[in-house]
């Protein structure tokens, strides 16, 4: 049987090599459409065949030149109302791709890019003269705060437990040279592990421009050891520093915040205060902890109008790992490979301070295979049990080898 239908001259650019239908294929089938489909890649159907396609039969045609030739077969009874679809079909498709997609397109992005000169605009008048209290700000992340947010014209103050540390980072940010108008910061110094420290802390921050706006709970420490090898003080002391100390200083805070009805709770804590890896028990309790609390402050919040914001970085290239405390309470002193290969706490900090300026309410700041991870937890916990135990067994056997 010859396959030369008119409708198959019509359309079939490729056909002309075929002579006779293989004689396996089904004649009920009366109208034969040839259709180029490259060896590899995806079948090409010509647009006035999309509407028969749910009714059609494909059977692989000859080779030409690379490409499989495909027949497509399409009953006759079911032609008559298909073809009236499909003119409309083309139609519709003609209007749209020839005067409304065009317009529309340009109109979204328009919009799009309306929305987000706003929402920038908006945000640089939110820390343009905002107060802000940055803790941890002797290093690493902390310290790259302080300089985006200088930079966008807050008022900062600055924390830390190291006095020159602050004082040098205050005449950086005087050097820089920025495009708003900025203001010197203040420093106060204090250790957020030590709970008897936190009241007079507050009353000087506060001290400083009279109110706070935004809170940057940032300080932290992080761990390494094994949990049999792990006295309870070591858990302690990182609670203290990761998790009491935040705490009790954002409390101490609030009560100002609240009557003002303005103000930001930021705090600053980890993919591991949403999923647990092996060796860091004091400190993923400590921001599992962290995250709990501030997601309750938010609801709790809400009627004062006070924000909160919770942001969850994986690895950052800082001093962490240098500075975490180990199974004895020593100092671990070691630069980690996945903290060396972080991202560099600049970005980071930009990121925040976008968050804020965007009153976001909880950041995930970490690459695909962490970002997984999370959900893993979540879908699927068994699997994520098994791969976190086999990270413990190869982790145990590398540093017994
Ligand atoms: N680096 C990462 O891979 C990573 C990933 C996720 C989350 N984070 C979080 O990011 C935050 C900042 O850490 P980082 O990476 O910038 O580490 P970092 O360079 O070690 O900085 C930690 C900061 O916290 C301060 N700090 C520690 N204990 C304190 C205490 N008892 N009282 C007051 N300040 C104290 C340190 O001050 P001193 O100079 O006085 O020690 C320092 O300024 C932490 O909350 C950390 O958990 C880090």
């Amino acid at each position: 049987m010859a396959p030369c239908t008119e409708e198959w001259n019509q359309r079939g650019k490729v056909f002309k090599n075929f002579e006779k239908l293989p004689e396996s294929w089904d004649c009920q089938y009366d109208q034969l459409y040839l259709v180029r489909k490259p060896a590899r890649g995806p079948r090409m159907d010509p647009i006035n065949l999309l509407p028969y396609l749910p009714q059609a039969k494909w059977s692989p045609g000859p080779g030409d030149q690379g490409w499989h030739a495909m027949l497509c077969q399409v009953r006759k009874e079911s032609q008559k109302c298909t073809r009236r679809k499909s003119l409309l079909k083309v139609r519709v498709m003609d209007f749209v791709t020839s005067t409304a997609i065009l317009p529309l397109l340009f109109g979204c992005v328009g919009i799009f890019g309306v929305f987000k000169l706003l929402q920038w605009i908006r945000m640089k008048a939110y820390l343009r003269n905002a107060v802000v209290v940055v803790t941890g700000a002797t290093s690493g992340l902390g310290r790259e705060c302080a300089r985006v947010f200088y930079s966008a014209g807050a008022k900062l103050v600055l924390c830390g437990r190291n006095r020159e540390a602050l004082e040098e980072l205050t005449k950086e940010l005087a050097s820089l040279a920025t495009k708003v108008q900025t203001h010197k910061p203040y420093m106060v110094t204090f250790d957020l592990a030590d709970p008897g420290a936190i009241a007079a802390a507050t009353a000087e921050i506060l001290q400083c421009f009279g109110h706070v706006d935004v809170l940057i709970n940032n300080a932290g420490i992080s761990y390494r050891g094994a949990i049999v090898d792990t006295t309870t003080d070591v858990d302690k002391k990182v609670m203290e520093t990761n998790y009491f100390g935040p705490v009790a200083l954002t409390k101490a805070l609030l009560p100002s915040m609240i009557k003002r009805r303005q103000g930001h709770i930021v705090a600053i804590s980890s993919v591991q205060g949403k999923i647990s890896i092996p060796f860091r028990s004091a400190y993923a309790a400590s921001k599992h902890a962290t995250q709990a609390f501030f997601d309750c402050l938010r609801a709790e919040m809400e009627q004062y109008e006070i924000e909160v914001t919770v942001i969850s970085p994986g690895y950052i290239h800082t001093n962490l790992s240098l500075n975490a405390v180990t199974a004895d309470g020593s100092t671990y002193g070691v630069m980690d490979k996945t903290t060396a290969q972080g991202r560099s706490p600049a970005e980071v900090a930009r990121d925040v301070l976008a968050a804020v300026g965007k009153k976001k309410k909880d950041v995930i700041l970490a690459d695909l295979l962490p970002s997984l991870a999370i959900y893993l937890r979540t879908l699927a916990p068994g699997l994520f049990f098994r791969l976190m135990a086999s990270r413990a067994r190869k982790e145990r056997k590398s540093k017994n080898s």
